[in-house]
Protein backbone atom coordinates (compact mmCIF):
# COMPACT_ATOMS: atom_id res chain seq x y z
CA UNK A 1 0.00 0.00 0.00
CA UNK A 2 1.63 3.31 -1.13
CA UNK A 3 0.38 5.40 1.66
CA UNK A 4 0.82 8.34 0.07
CA UNK A 5 -1.39 7.63 -2.48
CA UNK A 6 -4.56 6.42 -0.21
CA UNK A 7 -6.27 9.91 0.44
CA UNK A 8 -8.26 8.65 3.36
CA UNK A 9 -4.97 8.20 5.47
CA UNK A 10 -5.13 11.70 5.58
CA UNK A 11 -8.26 12.33 7.90
CA UNK A 12 -6.67 10.62 10.66
CA UNK A 13 -4.30 12.11 13.87
CA UNK A 14 -0.86 10.72 13.85
CA UNK A 15 1.16 11.18 16.56
CA UNK A 16 4.64 13.66 15.30
CA UNK A 17 7.42 14.75 17.95
CA UNK A 18 7.52 14.89 21.76
CA UNK A 19 5.64 18.41 22.37
CA UNK A 20 9.82 19.35 23.95
CA UNK A 21 10.86 18.75 20.54
CA UNK A 22 9.28 22.02 19.98
CA UNK A 23 10.74 24.09 23.23
CA UNK A 24 14.06 25.16 21.32
CA UNK A 25 11.94 26.58 18.10
CA UNK A 26 9.78 25.23 15.20
CA UNK A 27 10.60 22.29 13.48
CA UNK A 28 9.84 20.28 10.15
CA UNK A 29 8.13 16.68 9.64
CA UNK A 30 6.93 15.09 6.45
CA UNK A 31 3.61 13.39 6.84
CA UNK A 32 2.48 11.27 3.95
CA UNK A 33 4.42 12.96 1.61
CA UNK A 34 3.67 16.83 2.93
CA UNK A 35 6.08 18.83 4.65
CA UNK A 36 5.07 20.49 7.30
CA UNK A 37 6.57 23.16 9.89
CA UNK A 38 5.45 22.15 13.77
CA UNK A 39 5.95 25.00 16.13
CA UNK A 40 4.57 26.08 19.60
CA UNK A 41 2.78 29.15 20.60
CA UNK A 42 3.59 31.13 23.88
CA UNK A 43 0.43 29.61 25.25
CA UNK A 44 1.97 26.04 25.12
CA UNK A 45 -0.32 24.70 22.06
CA UNK A 46 1.18 23.15 18.96
CA UNK A 47 0.14 24.50 15.63
CA UNK A 48 1.40 22.60 12.09
CA UNK A 49 1.55 24.60 9.19
CA UNK A 50 2.37 24.07 5.52
CA UNK A 51 6.33 24.29 5.48
CA UNK A 52 7.21 26.78 3.06
CA UNK A 53 6.98 30.70 3.05
CA UNK A 54 3.95 32.31 0.59
CA UNK A 55 6.92 35.28 -0.10
CA UNK A 56 9.95 33.26 -1.50
CA UNK A 57 9.33 29.71 -0.99
CA UNK A 58 11.85 29.76 1.87
CA UNK A 59 10.92 26.49 4.50
CA UNK A 60 9.00 28.63 7.73
CA UNK A 61 10.74 25.88 9.81
CA UNK A 62 14.40 27.83 8.97
CA UNK A 63 12.36 30.57 11.06
CA UNK A 64 11.67 31.43 14.57
CA UNK A 65 8.90 31.96 16.62
CA UNK A 66 8.03 35.65 17.28
CA UNK A 67 8.10 38.44 20.36
CA UNK A 68 4.10 38.38 19.21
CA UNK A 69 3.88 34.56 19.07
CA UNK A 70 3.77 34.01 15.63
CA UNK A 71 6.09 31.83 13.15
CA UNK A 72 8.65 34.52 11.62
CA UNK A 73 10.25 33.15 8.42
CA UNK A 74 13.61 32.85 8.77
CA UNK A 75 14.95 34.90 5.28
CA UNK A 76 12.67 38.17 5.15
CA UNK A 77 10.60 37.96 8.72
CA UNK A 78 7.41 37.58 7.11
CA UNK A 79 5.02 36.76 9.95
CA UNK A 80 1.99 34.09 10.02
CA UNK A 81 -0.45 33.35 12.97
CA UNK A 82 -1.77 29.88 14.39
CA UNK A 83 -4.81 30.05 11.25
CA UNK A 84 -1.13 30.65 8.43
CA UNK A 85 -2.53 33.82 7.78
CA UNK A 86 0.56 36.12 7.01
CA UNK A 87 0.36 39.32 10.17
CA UNK A 88 3.61 40.98 9.87
CA UNK A 89 5.44 42.38 6.93
CA UNK A 90 8.63 44.10 8.15
CA UNK A 91 9.70 45.55 5.13
CA UNK A 92 6.40 47.10 4.59
CA UNK A 93 5.84 49.94 6.77
CA UNK A 94 1.96 51.09 5.83
CA UNK A 95 1.44 47.49 7.57
CA UNK A 96 -0.45 46.45 5.08
CA UNK A 97 -0.78 42.93 4.01
CA UNK A 98 -1.46 41.72 0.25
CA UNK A 99 -4.80 39.83 0.06
CA UNK A 100 -4.35 36.14 0.16
CA UNK A 101 -1.05 35.95 2.11
CA UNK A 102 -1.58 32.84 3.73
CA UNK A 103 0.24 29.92 4.60
CA UNK A 104 -2.18 26.41 4.84
CA UNK A 105 -2.43 25.22 8.62
CA UNK A 106 -3.50 21.83 9.71
CA UNK A 107 -5.06 20.33 12.33
CA UNK A 108 -3.02 20.06 15.60
CA UNK A 109 -3.52 19.03 19.14
CA UNK A 110 -1.28 18.51 22.26
CA UNK A 111 -2.35 15.01 23.54
CA UNK A 112 -0.10 12.54 25.78
CA UNK A 113 2.83 14.50 25.62
CA UNK A 114 3.05 14.63 21.97
CA UNK A 115 2.15 16.74 18.85
CA UNK A 116 -0.89 15.56 16.64
CA UNK A 117 -1.69 16.06 13.75
CA UNK A 118 -4.45 15.57 10.73
CA UNK A 119 -4.12 16.59 7.34
CA UNK A 120 -7.62 17.18 6.78
CA UNK A 121 -10.77 16.99 8.55
CA UNK A 122 -10.39 13.98 10.69
CA UNK A 123 -12.76 11.07 10.70
CA UNK A 124 -12.31 10.66 14.46
CA UNK A 125 -11.12 11.96 17.49
CA UNK A 126 -7.30 11.00 18.86
CA UNK A 127 -7.50 7.21 20.72
CA UNK A 128 -8.14 7.38 23.79
CA UNK A 129 -5.28 6.13 25.79
CA UNK A 130 -7.13 5.49 29.06
CA UNK A 131 -3.77 4.60 30.93
CA UNK A 132 -2.94 8.20 30.51
CA UNK A 133 -3.30 10.55 33.92
CA UNK A 134 -4.52 7.17 35.98
CA UNK A 135 -3.56 6.77 39.32
CA UNK A 136 -0.82 4.94 39.57
CA UNK A 137 0.48 4.74 36.06
CA UNK A 138 3.52 7.26 35.35
CA UNK A 139 4.36 7.70 31.51
CA UNK A 140 7.54 7.56 29.93
CA UNK A 141 8.58 8.99 26.92
CA UNK A 142 11.07 6.15 25.45
CA UNK A 143 11.75 7.67 21.46
CA UNK A 144 10.94 8.69 17.80
CA UNK A 145 13.14 7.11 15.24
CA UNK A 146 12.57 7.11 11.96
CA UNK A 147 12.42 3.62 10.09
CA UNK A 148 12.51 2.36 6.20
CA UNK A 149 9.53 0.60 6.17
CA UNK A 150 6.17 0.78 5.82
CA UNK A 151 3.24 1.71 8.87
CA UNK A 152 1.48 -2.01 7.57
CA UNK A 153 4.91 -3.69 8.18
CA UNK A 154 4.68 -2.95 11.20
CA UNK A 155 1.07 -2.98 12.78
CA UNK A 156 1.34 -6.78 11.20
CA UNK A 157 4.31 -7.46 13.26
CA UNK A 158 2.66 -5.82 16.58
CA UNK A 159 0.60 -8.21 16.91
CA UNK A 160 2.22 -11.55 15.33
CA UNK A 161 3.34 -13.29 18.24
CA UNK A 162 5.30 -16.12 15.94
CA UNK A 163 8.44 -13.57 15.58
CA UNK A 164 8.77 -13.84 19.34
CA UNK A 165 11.11 -17.16 19.05
CA UNK A 166 13.13 -15.79 16.17
CA UNK A 167 13.36 -12.07 16.28
CA UNK A 168 14.09 -12.19 20.35
CA UNK A 169 15.45 -15.41 20.91
CA UNK A 170 18.07 -13.73 22.41
CA UNK A 171 16.08 -11.64 24.59
CA UNK A 172 12.77 -12.55 25.95
CA UNK A 173 12.10 -15.47 22.60
CA UNK A 174 11.55 -19.43 23.41
CA UNK A 175 13.47 -20.26 20.61
CA UNK A 176 12.08 -24.30 21.21
CA UNK A 177 8.47 -22.99 21.49
CA UNK A 178 7.41 -21.37 18.22
CA UNK A 179 4.21 -21.84 18.13
CA UNK A 180 2.02 -19.14 20.16
CA UNK A 181 -1.22 -19.24 21.96
CA UNK A 182 -4.12 -17.67 19.87
CA UNK A 183 -5.49 -14.38 20.34
CA UNK A 184 -9.08 -14.14 21.26
CA UNK A 185 -9.99 -10.89 19.14
CA UNK A 186 -12.82 -8.25 19.54
CA UNK A 187 -13.41 -5.96 17.14
CA UNK A 188 -14.15 -2.22 17.67
CA UNK A 189 -15.09 0.69 16.25
CA UNK A 190 -11.18 1.67 16.08
CA UNK A 191 -9.89 -1.21 15.15
CA UNK A 192 -9.65 -4.61 17.11
CA UNK A 193 -8.76 -5.89 20.86
CA UNK A 194 -6.80 -9.27 20.67
CA UNK A 195 -5.97 -10.94 24.01
CA UNK A 196 -3.54 -13.79 24.73
CA UNK A 197 -1.02 -15.20 26.89
CA UNK A 198 2.95 -15.84 25.56
CA UNK A 199 5.29 -17.59 27.87
CA UNK A 200 8.57 -15.53 27.67
CA UNK A 201 12.13 -16.29 29.39
CA UNK A 202 12.88 -13.97 31.85
CA UNK A 203 16.75 -13.77 32.40
CA UNK A 204 18.46 -12.03 35.57
CA UNK A 205 18.14 -8.87 33.20
CA UNK A 206 14.53 -8.62 32.66
CA UNK A 207 14.17 -9.13 36.62
CA UNK A 208 12.98 -5.46 36.82
CA UNK A 209 11.10 -5.15 33.80
CA UNK A 210 8.98 -8.49 35.02
CA UNK A 211 9.04 -8.22 38.44
CA UNK A 212 9.63 -11.74 38.68
CA UNK A 213 12.87 -14.38 39.54
CA UNK A 214 11.33 -16.99 37.66
CA UNK A 215 13.57 -18.72 34.58
CA UNK A 216 10.11 -18.64 32.69
CA UNK A 217 7.44 -16.31 33.08
CA UNK A 218 4.26 -14.97 31.08
CA UNK A 219 2.71 -12.31 29.36
CA UNK A 220 -0.68 -11.49 29.44
CA UNK A 221 -1.37 -9.28 26.52
CA UNK A 222 -4.33 -7.00 25.77
CA UNK A 223 -3.15 -5.72 22.48
CA UNK A 224 -5.30 -3.19 20.57
CA UNK A 225 -5.02 -1.89 16.75
CA UNK A 226 -6.40 1.65 16.30
CA UNK A 227 -7.00 2.24 12.31
CA UNK A 228 -5.05 2.90 10.73
CA UNK A 229 -1.21 2.88 12.21
CA UNK A 230 -1.63 2.89 15.67
CA UNK A 231 -1.37 0.45 18.45
CA UNK A 232 -1.23 -0.72 22.08
CA UNK A 233 1.17 -3.50 23.18
CA UNK A 234 -1.33 -3.99 26.60
CA UNK A 235 1.40 -6.36 28.38
CA UNK A 236 0.43 -7.62 32.39
CA UNK A 237 3.02 -9.65 34.15
CA UNK A 238 0.40 -11.85 36.22
CA UNK A 239 3.36 -13.16 38.51
CA UNK A 240 4.02 -9.62 39.87
CA UNK A 241 1.13 -7.73 38.65
CA UNK A 242 3.02 -5.39 36.46
CA UNK A 243 1.65 -3.43 33.74
CA UNK A 244 3.59 -2.53 30.91
CA UNK A 245 1.47 -0.95 28.57
CA UNK A 246 3.28 0.63 25.39
CA UNK A 247 1.18 2.61 22.65
CA UNK A 248 3.07 3.42 19.45
CA UNK A 249 2.23 5.31 16.51
CA UNK A 250 3.84 4.38 13.10
CA UNK A 251 3.52 7.69 11.51
CA UNK A 252 3.87 7.60 7.79
CA UNK A 253 6.64 9.89 6.73
CA UNK A 254 6.09 8.88 2.91
CA UNK A 255 5.91 5.87 0.82
CA UNK A 256 8.89 3.53 2.33
CA UNK A 257 9.78 5.69 5.80
CA UNK A 258 8.04 5.67 9.20
CA UNK A 259 8.56 7.67 12.51
CA UNK A 260 8.14 4.99 15.54
CA UNK A 261 7.02 7.11 18.19
CA UNK A 262 7.10 5.13 21.20
CA UNK A 263 5.73 5.56 24.92
CA UNK A 264 5.06 3.61 27.94
CA UNK A 265 2.71 3.72 30.92
CA UNK A 266 4.07 1.48 34.07
CA UNK A 267 2.14 1.34 37.20
CA UNK A 268 5.00 0.82 39.34
CA UNK A 269 7.99 3.12 41.01
CA UNK A 270 11.20 4.71 39.67
CA UNK A 271 13.03 3.10 42.73
CA UNK A 272 11.93 -0.19 41.23
CA UNK A 273 12.40 0.18 37.95
CA UNK A 274 14.38 3.16 36.42
CA UNK A 275 13.65 5.21 33.57
CA UNK A 276 16.61 4.94 31.63
CA UNK A 277 16.13 1.17 32.23
CA UNK A 278 12.98 1.14 31.05
CA UNK A 279 14.04 2.99 27.97
CA UNK A 280 17.09 1.10 27.47
CA UNK A 281 15.14 -2.61 27.82
CA UNK A 282 12.14 -1.46 25.00
CA UNK A 283 14.96 -0.04 22.92
CA UNK A 284 17.17 -3.34 22.75
CA UNK A 285 14.02 -5.23 21.54
CA UNK A 286 12.29 -2.60 19.68
CA UNK A 287 15.47 -2.94 17.37
CA UNK A 288 15.20 -6.23 16.46
CA UNK A 289 11.76 -5.76 15.29
CA UNK A 290 13.52 -2.73 13.26
CA UNK A 291 16.29 -4.79 11.66
CA UNK A 292 14.30 -7.36 10.52
CA UNK A 293 10.85 -4.76 9.09
CA UNK A 294 13.63 -2.83 7.34
CA UNK A 295 14.58 -5.91 5.64
CA UNK A 296 10.79 -6.68 4.26
CA UNK A 297 9.37 -5.29 1.16
CA UNK A 298 7.42 -2.00 2.62
CA UNK A 299 4.69 -2.30 -0.19
CA UNK A 300 4.08 -5.91 -0.81
CA UNK A 301 0.59 -7.49 -0.61
CA UNK A 302 0.77 -10.38 1.60
CA UNK A 303 -1.53 -12.91 0.98
CA UNK A 304 -2.22 -13.74 5.02
CA UNK A 305 -5.86 -15.19 3.94
CA UNK A 306 -4.54 -17.89 2.11
CA UNK A 307 -1.66 -18.48 4.86
CA UNK A 308 -4.48 -18.98 7.17
CA UNK A 309 -6.50 -21.05 5.42
CA UNK A 310 -3.58 -23.35 5.14
CA UNK A 311 -2.93 -23.78 8.89
CA UNK A 312 -1.24 -20.60 9.74
CA UNK A 313 -3.77 -19.05 12.53
CA UNK A 314 -0.76 -16.79 13.71
CA UNK A 315 -1.28 -14.69 10.81
CA UNK A 316 -4.32 -13.73 11.60
CA UNK A 317 -3.83 -10.15 13.34
CA UNK A 318 -2.42 -9.69 9.70
CA UNK A 319 -5.48 -11.01 7.94
CA UNK A 320 -7.83 -8.89 10.26
CA UNK A 321 -5.58 -5.32 10.01
CA UNK A 322 -5.54 -5.64 6.20
CA UNK A 323 -9.27 -6.49 5.97
CA UNK A 324 -9.91 -3.37 8.20
CA UNK A 325 -7.68 -1.35 6.19
CA UNK A 326 -8.81 -2.59 2.94
CA UNK A 327 -12.72 -2.09 4.24
CA UNK A 328 -11.72 1.81 5.33
CA UNK A 329 -10.11 2.28 2.23
CA UNK A 330 -13.64 1.04 0.03
CA UNK A 331 -16.08 2.39 2.54
CA UNK A 332 -14.28 6.11 1.39
CA UNK A 333 -13.81 4.78 -2.71
CA UNK A 334 -10.49 4.14 -2.60
CA UNK A 335 -8.76 1.26 -4.18
CA UNK A 336 -5.28 -0.08 -2.91
CA UNK A 337 -2.74 1.85 -4.69
CA UNK A 338 1.13 -0.27 -5.28
CA UNK A 339 3.99 -0.26 -6.80
CA UNK A 340 4.02 -2.63 -9.97
CA UNK A 341 6.32 -5.42 -8.81
S1 LIG B 1 10.73 34.00 1.79
FE1 LIG B 1 9.75 34.15 3.69
S2 LIG B 1 9.77 36.23 4.15
FE2 LIG B 1 10.70 36.11 2.23
FE1 LIG C 1 8.93 -7.83 18.09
Amino acid sequence: MLVTKQPVLRRFWYALLPMTALDDGPKPFTLLGEALVLWKRPDGTPVAMRDRCCHRTAKLSKGFVSEDGNIACGYHGWEYDCSGTCVKIPQNPSGAIPPGAAVKAYHCQARYGYAWVALDDPLQPIPDFPEDGAAGYRRIFQFYEEWQTSPLRVMENSFDNSHFSFVHKANFGLFDQPQPASYEFRETDYGFEAETRVPIRNPEASFRITGSTAPITERHLVNRYYLPFSRRFGCMYPDSGIHHIIYNCATPIDDGRLMLVQWLYRNDSEEHCSTQALIDWDAAITAEDREILEATDPDACVDTRRRVELHMPSDKPGLVIRRQLLGLLEAHGESEVFHSH
